[in-house]
């Protein structure tokens, strides 16, 4: 039920700091000790390359899944989309583990790899909000996103949910490989959480930024360097899917390659800036498309902030920075849709789950 909400939308939005902290409790015991299904962890253990399928946000959550696996556990990963992969199989390692991320647990594209990579012997995890689907039921082994249900077509707290269960099988896996990890991941998920609730109550500021960048705009370009370009690539799916304005998410350093002819005068481009190690090159691909005219909307990180900065993210860990830079991304699409006349709960020509291939 929406209660007081307007939309389902809005109150998954807000629930993200809840389902976090649901997330750590489910996964994490009194003495701090990760409780992941044993062999789960000997999967990860025993494979040589991890292949993440998935489709839409759950592939952009893939995307951020990578990064948290290579960089903490050390193990390669490939992220694939399933539609293409089904086609296009690339060169499999000698002992890959599958990997599917799926929310529903019923996309039609990931199951039909699934299929395919089983009748070949290889090993599945899926990492599903739905125990019981049947990506879950297929595969060898199951993580739950304990998001709760997720009822808005566009996908919100099963993303940051995804990202956050990706993290702690990184961080399992490096623990139980004997690597040393040089932060302490599960408080800072912890603090994560706490970034999430200061963000969901800045509806008000994130609505007026609507109003300056979006209203009556025919297009949007979203542009980051590293995981914020991974963000950028869902808070153009989150806009586009659900306000119908063409957006698109791109990596800074390619927009000299020729998605600069696109900037025109007053063109929103909303730049995401929470990565210190590329602050200087992703600020000047801001000025380089101020100078063309661009209504430039820069999003950063307490830390790295600059004046003329539209909205400033709290702190928190610079790996886990996806699962707080996204919340501005949701709520500035569901403002944009909502001011445009849009209906944000069920867009246009979209299903909840697409079980057709
Ligand atoms: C976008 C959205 C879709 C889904 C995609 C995969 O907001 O919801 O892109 O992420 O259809 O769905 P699941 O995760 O159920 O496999």
């Amino acid at each position: 039920e929406k209660g007081t909400y307007p939309h389902f939308m809005l109150k998954e939005i807000d629930e993200q700091p809840f389902v976090m902290r649901k997330i750590i409790n489910e996964y994490q015991n009194e003495n701090n000790e990760l409780k992941l299904d044993a062999n789960v962890r000997q999967a990860m253990k025993a494979c040589d390359r991890v292949y993440i399928i998935a489709a839409g946000t759950s592939y952009h959550a893939g995307l951020v899944g990578k990064q948290f696996i290579e960089k903490l556990a050390k193990i390669p990963v490939e992220v694939h989309v399933a539609s293409e992969f089904s086609y296009n199989m690339p060169l499999l390692s000698e002992k890959p583990l599958f990997v599917f991320i799926s929310q529903s647990g019923e996309t039609a594209d990931s199951r039909a790899v699934l299929v395919k990579i089983k009748e070949m012997g290889h090993p599945a995890l899926t990492i599903t909000n739905v125990p019981g689907s049947t990506l879950s039921r297929e595969a060898d082994y199951t993580l739950n996103l304990y998001a709760g249900p997720e009822i808005a077509v566009a996908s919100t707290k099963a993303y940051t949910a995804q990202m956050a269960v990706l993290a702690i099988l990184a961080v399992d896996t490096a623990r139980a490989k004997g690597l040393a990890l040089d932060f302490d991941p599960m408080q800072e998920l912890a603090i994560a959480a706490n970034a999430m609730e200061i963000l969901t109550d800045q509806k008000e500021t994130i609505e007026g930024l609507v109003r300056n960048y979006l209203e009556t705009t025919r297009n949007a370009f979203f542009i980051g360097r590293s995981s914020d370009y991974f963000v950028c690539l869902e808070g153009a799916l989150k806009l586009k899917e659900i306000s119908y304005i063409q957006a698109e998410g791109f990596a800074g350093g390619e927009l000299k390659h020729g998605t600069i002819a696109l900037i025109e005068e007053g063109t929103p481009v909303i730049a995401l800036v929470t990565q210190a190690e590329v602050n200087y090159a992703i600020r000047s691909n801001v000025q380089e498309v101020v100078a063309r005219g661009a209504n430039a909307m820069v999003v950063s990180m307490k830390g790295l902030e600059q004046d003329s900065d539209a909205f400033v993210l709290p702190y928190v860990h610079e790996l886990l920075s996806p699962l707080v830079t996204v919340v501005p991304m949701q709520l500035l699409a569901y403002y944009a849709a909502l001011h445009r006349g849009c209906d944000v709960d069920k867009p246009r020509n979209l299903a909840k789950s697409v079980t057709v291939e």
